[in-house]
């Protein structure tokens, strides 16, 4: 099977990660992988069997008999917890948080690591997550590191918050993107981090379609 081609994207929450590499994927034809969404679903299943995010042992204890996979519909990526659609549901600030909790044990990230090397050698792919370009794919042809102030990307999820009903304070989301930018970099394993090779592509001052293309760009210019 000849090598497939793989973009790592990482960068803290909020950064548009998802966004970026969705339109990124849709214009070089790839297919895109949100890695965040295999974590939020662990914290799905872990509050359904009532575990304390942080209590290592009943988080691990729920993986049991847990089966996370990913669909795509229409280019779009569908996640699926013992085959049942759970895209939406994990889009709440507690599975953020829960999310940002399991995803600090070891035993959650092994479990999903298979899940997420398949998916790149058996497709062109923009996977997107804190650890890609580190741990899971560190043989990716092309290496961003997305980032953006935590002000901006907390006005950026207040809003997507408020479309989605969601009751909140632009006060809460910013607590939340510094507490989960601390969580998810100060963890002893696969902490979030640039690599030496990462391209750096701040967004703080770019509009949505600017990032998208220097992203596009960045591609373009190492997969030659
Ligand atoms: O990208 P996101 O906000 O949907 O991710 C949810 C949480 O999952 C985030 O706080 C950190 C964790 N995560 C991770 O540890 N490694 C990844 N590759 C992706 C997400």
């Amino acid at each position: 099977m000849s090598q497939t081609i793989k973009v790592a994207i990482d960068g803290p929450s909020g950064a548009g990660k998802s966004s970026i590499a969705k339109a990124a994927s849709a214009a070089l034809g790839y297919v895109y992988v949100d890695t965040g969404a295999l974590y939020r679903t662990v914290a799905l299943n872990a509050a359904r069997k009532g575990a304390d995010f942080k209590n290592n042992e009943q988080v691990i204890a729920s993986l049991e008999a847990l089966d996370v996979s990913l669909g795509f519909v229409d280019g779009a990526q569908h996640v699926y917890l013992n085959g049942e659609d759970v895209s939406d549901l994990i889009r709440t600030p507690e599975i953020s948080m829960g999310a940002s909790a399991v995803s600090a044990i070891p035993e959650v990230r092994k479990f999903l690591f298979g899940l997420q090397r398949d998916l790149a050698d058996k497709n062109n792919c923009i996977m997107d997550g804190r650890d890609i370009g580190t741990v899971v794919l560190p043989d990716a042809q092309v290496k961003i590191f997305l980032t953006a102030s935590p002000e901006i990307r907390a006005q950026r999820r207040y809003l997507q918050l408020q479309e989605k009903d969601v009751e909140t304070t632009f006060e809460e989301v910013l607590a939340d993107v510094k507490q989960r930018d601390y969580n998810d970099s100060h963890r002893e394993i696969a902490p979030l981090k640039a690599t030496e090779e990462s391209i750096i592509i701040d967004s703080s001052e770019l509009s949505l379609q600017e990032t998208i293309d220097a992203v596009i760009n960045a591609i373009k210019e190492n997969t030659k």
